[in-house]
């Protein structure tokens, strides 16, 4: 299995793995991008062909081939590796069961009868009296057959045991059942089960990676309520981080560097089926953060095509305050009033390409709205502009699109630029506005957490081995916390035996366990020092050393003071005085 482990990575350059998540651009030895985890502006996402490593130092994921898959996919150690092998080529001999972390088996099955399901589904649609009804519908909406296979459209029949009956008899539990959310238990007890889908069109939502995790079920009768009756969360399906066609989507989304974000299964589809390959929908949440973080690293261009009615515009709205954290391009699709890409690819698909094509950036879109909405006759259209418009050029981060608007308003409305500024000085932004706050806070934004000393200090020896010399003698494995000591012990071998070779050279003698700590630190130090000379490196190192002693002494004195404190209230006279004279020794130790 180690063996494997170590083939693939060798078969794998880590930076071919993350090219398709992150864009790199060459910085030194290693490459740059924006970290895909979190979002960011300056990019501090790091990989080092060198150590097979991919890390963000602002939110701390990444690492080796296999974490950055298990993070990036949201998947665990067995997955990572399996995709990762089949991706290389490399067989895995045997699984290790210490490698499969608890709850892996609840997953699997779950997948597995969102599977079942899915194909089920899609039998009742293509094989009975009931779905040929269905699929005459899906037809007249314009969805051709291929469509309609290619996302996997079902059917769930009108009934209320069909479909979990069908599972049991694959072997499935009822608890397993109603925690896929297919089946639903009548409140006092599991044993009685029934289908939650009944009598509706079946939309499979899949994961990232194409995995069905969730149902969306359309009504088909006009009373039937409510109109999307969608599976519940689960331990493999989030809400709020599926996007829905994604796994179709990505790759296109990438090409095109924009992805068209839609409200609805059926806009998605059709969009899709229109030759608009790179949408994706919400499903009728709104857009979360989550969402968003998944898509930055494939494209920096941001479609909205919501609804054009209100709530539409609203979400338009949320959504592009939303994405000011984030590094996209913001456009709005313009369709005709009343009308859903859906329902506007059904008689002219073959101009939805143009009519996205002709997204107009956000502030532009907004701006010409408000000018049809109010006009510009009299003062009071005017000041009605200018007061919705105003939180707008608040929010934008660049002077200069500040000023192209506040020109652009002056020139329109007949005003002075100077009548607009001093407007916009006194002008009260709503509780919450995004401007009002000096810099958005992002609940998931990761606190910058800083390396500490002993890792610092490890980070030297492997980077400088050569230099370590010159301190050496003065380190002891005491100095580590666990998780460092035994990189700490290889090191020390090695440079008491044969010697210590630099960087890299030390990381490939590691086995694999403590490889991918001992090469973020490497990275870590390389990245921060870079080339500083080597008496710079002595002292940085001479300074840590210090910190680290005296970080020790004090846990031990405060540990020392707890005990005498002890001793002395239990009236245990000679551990008193053993303890004081320790101390005592801790004392001359620190002066010398
Ligand atoms: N939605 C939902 N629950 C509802 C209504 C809507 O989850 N009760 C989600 C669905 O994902 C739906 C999206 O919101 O696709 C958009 O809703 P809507 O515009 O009402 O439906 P359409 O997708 O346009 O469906 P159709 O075109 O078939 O009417
Ligand atoms: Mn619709």
């Amino acid at each position: 299995m180690i063996d494997s482990v170590e083939e693939i990575k060798a078969r794998l350059p880590i930076e071919e793995l993350v090219r398709p998540y992150v864009q790199l651009k060459k910085a030194g030895r290693s490459l740059k991008g924006l970290c895909p985890f979190h979002a960011e502006k300056t990019p501090s996402f790091i990989v080092s062909p060198d150590r097979g490593i991919a890390y963000c130092f602002g939110c701390h994921k990444g690492g080796d081939i296999f974490r950055f898959m298990q993070e990036i996919e949201g998947v665990d150690f067995v997955d990572a590796l399996k995709i990762l092998a089949e991706r290389t080529g490399v067989e895995l001999k045997q699984e290790r069961p210490s490698f499969r972390p608890a709850g892996k088996d609840e997953k699997e099955q779950l997948l597995h009868i969102h599977e079942l399901a899915t194909s089920f589904y899609e039998r009742c649609l293509w094989n009975t009296d009931d779905g040929a009804k269905v699929l005459g519908y899906l037809r007249r909406r314009g969805l051709k057959d291929e469509t309609i296979r290619s996302f996997r459209i079902g059917f769930a029949p009108e009934s209320f045991e069909t479909t979990y009956t069908m599972l049991l008899k694959e072997g499935f539990t009822r608890k397993i059942l109603v925690s896929s959310g297919i089946a639903q238990s009548r409140e006092t007890t599991v044993e009685k089960i029934y289908d939650r889908f009944r009598g509706r069109l079946i939309f499979p939502i899949l994961d990232h990676m194409g995995r069905v995790v969730a149902f969306g079920g359309r009504a088909l009768k006009k009373d039937q309520e409510p109109k999307y009756l969608n599976s519940p969360e689960t331990v493999i399906y989030h809400k709020s981080n599926v996007l829905y066609g994604f796994s179709k989507a990505k790759s296109v989304i990438k090409a095109k560097n924009a992805t068209v974000l839609v409200e609805g299964y059926m806009d998605m589809i059709a969009a899709f089926q229109a030759g608009v390959e790179n949408a994706v929908a919400t499903s009728g949440t709104a857009l979360t953060s989550q969402q968003l973080r998944l898509l930055q690293p494939f494209a920096e261009t941001l479609y909205l095509s919501f609804d054009m009615d209100s709530a539409g515009q609203d979400a338009a709205r949320r959504a592009y305050d939303l994405v000011q954290d984030y590094d996209f391009q913001v456009k709005v699709v313009e369709l005709p009033e009343g009308k859903d890409i859906a329902e506007f690819a059904q008689n002219n698909a073959e101009k939805l390409p143009e009519v996205i094509a002709q997204a107009k950036l956000y502030g532009d879109y907004f701006y010409h709205r408000l000018f049809l909405t109010y006009g510009t006759a009299d003062v009071h259209a005017k000041r009605k502009i200018l007061q919705d418009f105003f939180p707008f050029i608040s929010q934008l981060r660049s002077t200069i699109e500040k000023d192209a608007y506040v020109r652009k308003l002056a020139h329109d409305l007949n005003l002075q630029e100077k009548q607009i500024y001093d407007e916009l000085k006194n002008l009260k932004l709503p509780v919450g506005h995004p401007a009002r706050t000096f810099k958005n806070l992002d609940p998931v934004q990761p606190v910058r957490k800083k390396m500490a000393a002993d890792e610092l200090f490890l980070g030297f020896l492997i980077e400088f081995p050569r230099i370590a010399g010159l301190i050496t003698s003065s380190i002891s494995e005491e100095y580590f916390s666990t998780d460092l000591k035994p990189i700490y012990k290889h090191f020390a071998d090695q440079y008491n035996g044969q010697g210590v070779q630099e960087g890299k050279g030390f990381l490939a003698t590691l086995p694999y366990e403590h490889a991918e700590k001992a090469s973020l630190l490497s990275l870590y130090i390389s990245e921060v020092y870079g080339e500083i000379g080597e008496e710079a490196v002595e002292h940085e190192m001479k300074v840590l050393l210090d910190k680290i002693i005296k970080d020790i002494s004090n846990t031990k004195r405060e540990e020392l003071g707890r005990k005498v404190k002890e001793a002395e209230d239990k009236g245990e006279k000679e551990e008193y005085l053993r303890l004081l004279r320790e101390i005592d020794d801790l004392h001359l130790k620190a002066k010398r």
